[in-house]
């Protein structure tokens, strides 16, 4: 088996400690050695190593210039100084306690002392309110560029099939109310443990034939469709739907924020509103999850965030995606 002892005792440290200092004592060495001979006058005629190159081209064993040797020194020095300031010889700290984390705290705090008044600010103004402030909504914007688009598009209008919703238009799953936008930042929407989910219904409701009677019954909801509703199967899928759909979706179709159960009688469909679309979120079920945002970003942001998803749906020139 790994040994992993290797690693956590000082081994390596030793191992980096003996490689470093003998080859700095060794540099040192090198460079006295090197400089043996400087202290020949200059008229004195230089030696030769008795190497020649293309008829006259020799070797000469000058001594190294004094910038070269000065340059060497201070490199050594830097080095010893820094490696006794700094973390670098094995494990041994430095004696300035320098860390990584702390510099990235230091960074992290002055970035907050910096930037929290300015988010902090609105914090205590109205969403409704925020939503008519240019600056607030610019802000808002920033932040939703930063931690949204990858999943709602820079547009905010989402990914229509695939689950993840438009947020620039008058359909919501959990409702519109600056109080329920800020819920689904701060809190998510759909964790895994939530039991308010559409499950998997084709095995319940007596497999594939029940799903197809549903599908037509749920098309039949959308008066528009009407040319592609065979009207007896829309008729044996309303006995399905009035058993095991109607507590979410309601007796008409329309939906419950309060669950995240979407209106199954407009254009806007989370999932796709093809035949196969819904056979498919029917007969496998469907299971979004908007992640909480709360912990991570704080209050102030999500409040902002809040207000610019408000903002373009609730009609202010202030709220475009700029
Ligand atoms: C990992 C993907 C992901 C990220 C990142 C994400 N969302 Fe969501 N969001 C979703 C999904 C999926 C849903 C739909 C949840 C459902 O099906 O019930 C959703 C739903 C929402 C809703 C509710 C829409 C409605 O119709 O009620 C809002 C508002 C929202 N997100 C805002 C945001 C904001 C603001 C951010 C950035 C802070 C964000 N989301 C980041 C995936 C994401
Ligand atoms: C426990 C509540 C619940 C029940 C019961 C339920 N649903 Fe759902 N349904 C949901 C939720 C919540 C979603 C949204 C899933 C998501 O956000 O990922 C959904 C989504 C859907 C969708 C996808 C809508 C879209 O916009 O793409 C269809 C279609 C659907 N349900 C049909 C049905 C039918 C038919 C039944 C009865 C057989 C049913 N549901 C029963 C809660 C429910």
């Amino acid at each position: 088996m790994f040994d992993n002892t290797l690693f956590v005792s000082s081994f390596w440290s030793w191992y980096i400690i003996l490689l470093t200092v003998p080859g700095i004592i060794g540099c040192f060495w090198l460079i006295i050695w090197m400089s043996k001979g400087r202290s020949k006058s200059d008229d004195e005629p230089v030696a030769t190593m008795g190497h020649v190159w293309d008829e006259t081209l020799e070797e000469f064993s000058n001594p190294l210039p004094r910038w070269w040797l000065g340059m060497f020194y201070i490199t050594l020095f830097f080095g010893i100084i820094y490696l006794i300031l700094y973390p670098g010889l094995g494990s041994f700290a430095g004696v300035l306690g320098w860390t990584e984390v702390k510099e990235y705290e230091a960074e992290m705090n002055a970035a907050k002392t910096q930037y929290d008044p300015l988010f902090d600010k609105f914090k205590s103004e109205p969403i409704e309110k925020l939503a008519q402030t240019p600056e607030a909504v610019k802000m808002g914007h920033h932040l939703y560029m930063t931690y949204c688009t990858i999943c709602h598009g820079s547009d905010a209008k989402g990914v229509p099939g695939k689950g993840f919703p438009n947020l620039a238009d008058a359909e919501w799953l959990w409702g519109d109310t600056p109080q329920d936008i800020e819920a689904t930042i701060h809190d998510g929407r759909n964790p895994p443990e939530a039991s308010a989910v559409m499950m998997a219904w084709k095995d319940t409701i007596g497999g594939e034939e029940a799903v197809k009677n549903v599908t037509q019954y749920v098309i039949s909801l959308n008066s528009n469709r009407a040319a592609e509703v065979d009207k007896t199967v829309a008729g044996k899928g309303q006995e399905v739907y009035m058993t095991y759909c109607i507590g979410c979706h309601g007796p008409e179709g329309k939906g419950t924020p309060a669950m995240g159960a979407p209106n199954l009688t407009d254009d806007v469909w989370l999932y796709g509103g093809s035949k196969g679309g819904i056979e498919t979120s029917v007969a496998l079920g469907r299971k979004g999850t908007m992640p909480a945002h709360g912990e991570f970003l704080g209050p102030a942001k999500v409040h902002l965030l809040a207000a610019y998803v408000y903002s373009l749906s609730h009609g202010s020139e202030s709220g475009k995606p700029q």
